[in-house]
């Protein structure tokens, strides 16, 4: 998080955090307080730790441990965080990903009717796209959110070694993809970059991006596309033990049970960038 500013708490997204387990706005706890958030249904405080604002269901717990499957806890490796944006990220031009200027232009495009309002960067990581999303100006607050805390930690350092993002409004949250803290219908957009196929149930989270974007909030994902035979895809899912890629007609299909529409993307070999609309 844009400690500065959350400590300020001058920014709009600060208001707009729900807690995860009841997704009843969250408080501030104690007069002024940006550091601790309280849920007055749930009794339950949620703090920072100067960095990012944890709004896992976990936040807090001292015994209580839990591990994810490894799409999600390889992320949170202090190694893979610090080389995500050093050549790791880069590498994924061999399936086709045009590159981060490339992607924050199609995502932006895509993003035009959401111009002015509050932008989500879900599964931010260290924040690559987050930074242009926030540098181009469209929006009036960027939340950055990512389940692991090392992304975060690695954001915050090149937020602080970036002069031109001082007086951004940004923020940045640990949360789970499958609870996400904010109230129903409150966000007036979704990005989240090559993200879904590391989700633990990528069903979860479309349902989850459509339950909090306002009416004709604009959801923008990019993932692994591949056209592949039916019994061969079933064969090579179960046996990765994860779903990995998608055809365009899968992802498609994901989005209008959730309830999104509008659908359309961009495809270049195994890259494909989709949007789709919560209706108005
Ligand atoms: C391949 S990176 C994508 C990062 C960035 N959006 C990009 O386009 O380069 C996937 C990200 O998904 C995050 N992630 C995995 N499981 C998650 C979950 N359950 N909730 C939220 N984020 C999750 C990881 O921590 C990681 O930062």
């Amino acid at each position: 998080m844009d400690v500065k500013k959350v400590e300020e708490g001058d920014g709009k997204g600060l208001a707009l955090l729900a807690c995860p387990i009841c997704f009843k706005p969250l408080q501030p706890d104690g007069q002024k307080s940006t550091k601790k958030f309280q849920c007055d249904t749930c009794n339950k405080v949620y703090a920072s730790n100067g960095t990012y604002l944890d709004l896992t269901i976990t936040a807090g717990l001292k015994d209580y441990e839990e591990v994810m499957q490894p799409s999600t806890e390889m992320f949170r490796n202090p190694a893979i965080s610090f080389i995500y944006e050093r050549g790791y990220r880069q590498a994924f031009g061999i399936f086709g990903y045009p590159g981060a200027d490339e992607e924050l232009k199609l995502a932006n495009k895509y993003l035009e009717p959401a111009g002015g309002g509050v932008l989500v960067d879900l599964s931010c990581a260290s924040g690559l796209f987050t930074r242009g999303l926030l540098k181009s100006g469209l929006y009036t607050s960027v939340i950055g959110l990512d389940f692991s805390e090392n992304m975060l930690e690695q954001f915050q350092a090149f937020v602080q070694e970036d002069p031109s993002l001082n007086n951004t409004d940004l923020i940045l949250v640990r949360a789970d993809v499958g609870r996400l803290p904010f109230a129903t219908g409150t966000i007036d957009a979704v990005h989240a970059g090559a993200a879904l196929h590391c989700w633990p149930s990528p069903s979860n989270g479309v349902a989850e991006v459509s339950r909090i974007l306002k009416p004709g909030g604009v959801f923008v994902a990019s993932t692994n596309a591949l056209d592949i035979i039916e019994p061969v895809k079933q064969v090579f899912r179960r046996a990765y033990g994860a779903t990995g890629f998608w055809t365009e007609r899968e992802l498609k299909e994901l989005c209008g049970s959730c309830g999104l529409v509008n659908w359309s993307s961009i495809r270049n070999s195994n890259f494909i960038m989709f949007s789709a609309q919560k209706p108005s």
